[in-house]
């Protein structure tokens, strides 16, 4: 399997207090832009069917909405119970306002 940088959103799209989903037909992610850095991982939570982009973002941590397990957005660990296993983080780059992620094809 093979992964490029694909384009998925524009940087100004994206808030700096907020959280966006952002899915396509192999991707479904939860970006973040925290402290001038963007940061992309799976939007389905790893304990059940709740999309962290409709939680909250408190520093580098996603709060699930469903049932507040916090992951960190820099390494996709789960940071409380009930979750306990990571979600998938993508490595990010920015090219003037395109966010490309990198996902597998
Ligand atoms: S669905 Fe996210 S913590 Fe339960």
């Amino acid at each position: 399997m093979s992964s490029k940088f694909k384009k998925i959103a524009n940087l100004s799209e994206l808030s700096t207090s907020k959280l966006m989903r952002v899915k396509g037909d192999n991707y479904d992610l939860c970006l973040a832009y925290v402290e001038g850095a963007v940061y992309a991982i799976d939007d389905l939570c790893s304990h059940e069917e709740a999309s962290l982009a409709k939680g909250s973002l408190h520093g580098h941590c996603v709060k699930c909405p469903l049932h507040g397990s916090r992951f960190d957005l820099t390494n996709g660990q789960a940071l409380d119970e009930p979750a306990e296993e990571s979600v998938q983080t993508y490595a990010v780059k920015i090219d003037g306002d395109d966010i490309l992620v990198q996902i597998n094809e």
